[in-house]
């Protein structure tokens, strides 16, 4: 049993003493002056500090709490009208009874001992203290208190208690709460409602961090908005520009009038009703703005009125295009059954063509540059009475270039699908995606899909842009692809197009197109009459053969307008009325040939045959070559020739062997001699069967001492026993080639 002491009585007001704690404290009232100068006089100089339980000026024992804390007055300092003490709080204390001795208030106290847990070493326990220690650091800095005091203050107190005691005294929370805390004997309980004090206290704390910044950030911006406001409203003035107040209005009435789908309906309104709300002059509102006015240009419901008249389709076809008869052939059967497909068995239009019907209803021209699988696009469009448009897909790296962003991003746009059909400005349009291949090979993924989708006839009838963020309808869009490889289409792409094949150009095909399309288009271009600039035969081939090099006439183009360019300028000039270019001024006007014609072969030679092959741009010619020297009877393979093109040397060596009887072939021919066989022509890997019989002739050449004829060029497969397959591909093999102007050459040779 603890010492009961009798004390004289310091009541605080709002403030609890904590043990442990130093407190400065004022005092006033004449009862305690006298308590206090009584505590001063004993040895001890202690007094039992102990709160009120309500903030009144004169003190009875009822408005006193019982638990206090003994406190030992370190310091005085006495002043006009009251004391300034420096209390330290020594002890709890229980107050058992207070007796008024007529001067000051006395207690009969009785020293109260901490509630230690049962083991300090309890993890739990040690996890808790450990806990407590770190808030109440993390508080004390947060408070703006200088972290080596925070450190040291905390060092200084090693009992768990005590630690409870210190972090209370120096809490805000509510003088009750405090008391709580002073009554609350068990350390472990202490200290855990301490700490939920504390975190609580640091929460707030972090909130009212954040408020003040988002204040401070807030106020930034108003001020600067206000500002550029202000000087936006002198620009107007200055211009003198009215105040559109009614914008938003008008926008409203010109999509009210689109009759739109239900999703772009809802869409709409929201955002229309954000305007409203929104700033006139603000970013926002002209971002949605924006956003209003691309949907308000799309085609929702404007139809072109479709008119399809196959007969009429054939002739525009072949106003605009010579030859290409497969490709103009294709297309019109393909036109006639997508007609077919749309009537139903009655004949009358269906609204819409069911998903089985459309499907691999999407053209792909595939072909070298410059044949006219853009221009035969266009003039589908025209023969169908539609709208045409055409995007190129040719670097497109990612689905937002389809697809559109999404509009939180700054400056977001529509993707080039939605783009186009703003340009259509119908929904049925021909839609040309020029160069799919040219995707890149980084176009895989989600922007192929999002192509795929385009293209899907169970979709498209809801293609949703990011942008525009509701779906559009693609379903009554002829969509055309074109390419110049078809390597290099995603599959899943490929399988869902029907492929037209381009072939490219004999020189008298080319002859013709410039005399019917190339020339007149490039008098009119330069306001001149067909009278005034003429080209002759002999001048246009000439040009052909040693101007360009390609499977198109793109490069024929360039040329003849140059030459167009260069005659309009002397008929401008007045140095002539009339030129009719020939052969012969070629050269003058257009300046030394760039190409020159192809190798020729030269002489008939013992061992040499000429070949051919083709690419996807365009065919040329390949010489064999033959040759013997002293060996062991060894076939010898160069030239970058594939596993194929070897088979067929070996095979071809093999059938000479077999049948040299026959071929003449002396019988010491193959004794001693190693064989070697060199195809030449660059570092162009080739490969393919078709080169059987150039090899066999070479062979047979070199073998019999028979000359090969230089000008006759072969191709085919050749079997064991000395036929020649069947071939394919003479057209493109004859074609000319447009490889020397890509760069890296072309993708390898095949039959
Ligand atoms: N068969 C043809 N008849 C008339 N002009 C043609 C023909 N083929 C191509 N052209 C013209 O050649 C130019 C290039 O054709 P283009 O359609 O751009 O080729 P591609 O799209 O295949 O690269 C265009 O001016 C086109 O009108
Ligand atoms: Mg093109």
């Amino acid at each position: 049993m603890s010492e009961r002491l009798t004390l004289p009585v310091l009541p605080l007001r709002e403030v609890v003493l904590f043990p442990g704690v130093s407190m400065p404290i004022g005092a006033g009232r004449p009862t305690t002056l006298r308590a206090v100068e009584a505590a001063l006089k004993s040895d001890s100089r202690l007094i039992f500090a102990v709160a009120q339980r309500e903030n009144v000026d004169s003190v009875t024992p009822s408005v006193l709490y019982t638990t206090g804390t003994l406190a030992k007055i370190t310091q005085i300092q006495r002043g006009l009208g009251g004391v300034q003490l420096l209390l330290h709080g020594e002890q709890r204390g229980t107050a058992l009874h207070y007796n008024d001795n007529g001067r000051y208030l006395e207690a009969v106290v009785r020293e109260v001992e901490d509630l230690a847990p049962l083991s300090l070493d309890d993890p739990a326990f040690v996890a808790l203290h450990r806990e407590a220690r770190d808030r109440a650091a993390e508080l004390g800095e947060k408070s703006g208190l200088p972290e080596d005091v925070v450190r040291q203050v905390l060092e200084g107190v090693t009992d768990p208690g005590r630690l409870a005691d210190l972090v209370a005294g120096y809490l805000e929370i509510k003088p009750a709460e405090r008391q709580g805390l002073l009554e609350t004997l068990s350390v472990e309980d202490r200290l855990r409602r301490v700490l939920v004090h504390v975190q609580r206290q640091i929460g707030v704390l972090n909130a009212q961090e954040h408020i003040k910044s988002q204040v401070q950030e807030e106020l930034g911006e108003r001020q600067r908005e206000m500002f550029l406001r202000e000087q936006m409203k002198a620009i107007r003035k200055e211009l003198g520009e009215e105040d559109e107040a009614t914008e938003a209005e008008q926008l409203r009435k010109r999509l009210e009038a689109l009759d739109l789908p239900e999703a772009a309906k809802k869409e709409v309104a929201r955002e229309l009703e954000r305007l409203e709300r929104a700033n006139r002059d603000s970013m926002e509102a002209q971002v949605i703005r924006t956003y209003l006015e691309t949907v308000a240009e799309l085609p929702w419901n404007k139809r072109a009125e479709e008119s399809l008249d196959l007969k009429r389709a054939a002739e525009i076809l072949e106003q605009d295009h010579y030859g290409l008869q497969d490709v103009k052939d294709q297309v019109l059967e393909f036109l006639a059954v997508r007609q077919l497909r749309q009537r139903s068995p009655q004949g009358v239009p269906r609204s819409k063509p069911d998903e089985e019907q459309t499907r691999g209803s999407i053209l792909l021209f595939v072909g070298p540059p410059g044949v006219g699988k853009t221009s035969i696009a266009k003039s589908i469009a025209r023969a169908m009475g539609r709208p045409y448009v055409r995007i190129s897909l040719g670097g497109a790296r990612d689905e937002a270039d389809i697809r559109g962003h999404r509009r939180t991003y700054v400056g977001a746009m529509p993707g080039r699908i939605i783009q186009g059909m703003k340009q259509a400005g119908a929904k049925n349009p021909v839609f040309l995606l020029d160069e799919v291949d040219k995707l890149g090979v980084s176009f895989q993924g989600d922007p192929a899909s999002a192509l795929l989708e385009v293209l899907d006839p169970a979709q498209n009838d809801s293609f949703t842009d990011h942008y525009l963020g509701v779906p559009f309808d693609l379903s009554e869009v002829l969509f055309i692809a074109t390419a110049n490889f078809l390597q290099s289409i995603p599959g899943p792409l490929l399988d869902r197009l029907e492929t037209v094949n381009f072939a490219g150009y004999t020189e008298r095909e080319k002859l013709e197109i410039a005399k019917r399309y190339l020339v007149p288009r490039q008098v009119r271009e330069n306001g001149l009459t067909p009278e005034q600039f003429s080209v002759t035969d002999a001048a246009l081939s000439e040009i052909v053969s040693s101007y360009t090099r390609e499977a198109g006439v793109r490069q024929l183009e360039r040329e003849i307008g140059k030459l167009g360019r260069k005659v309009a300028r002397r008929i401008a000039g007045g140095d002539v009325e009339r030129v009719t270019v020939d052969a012969p001024d070629v050269d003058d006007l257009l300046g030394r040939p760039k190409v020159h014609p192809e190798r020729k072969a030269g002489e008939d030679q013992v061992g040499v045959a000429t070949g051919m092959y083709y690419t996807p741009v365009g065919g040329d010619i390949m010489f064999v070559e033959a040759s013997v020297m002293r060996g062991k009877g060894e076939l010898v393979l160069t030239g970058q020739l594939g596993d194929v093109m070897k088979e067929s040397a070996r095979a071809a060596l093999t059938y000479a062997k077999s049948h040299a009887d026959q071929l003449g072939i002396p019988e010491a021919a193959f004794s001693g001699t190693d064989i070697h066989i060199h195809v030449p022509a660059g570092a162009i890997p080739k490969d393919g069967p078709s080169a059987g019989v150039t090899m066999v002739t070479a062979l047979v050449s070199l073998m019999t001492l028979r000359p090969v004829r230089a000008r006759l060029a072969m191709t085919g497969e050749v079997t064991l026993s000395g036929r020649v397959l069947p071939v394919g591909g003479i057209k493109e093999k004859v074609t000319r080639p447009a490889w020397r102007s890509f760069r890296g050459g072309p993708p390898g040779v095949r039959r």
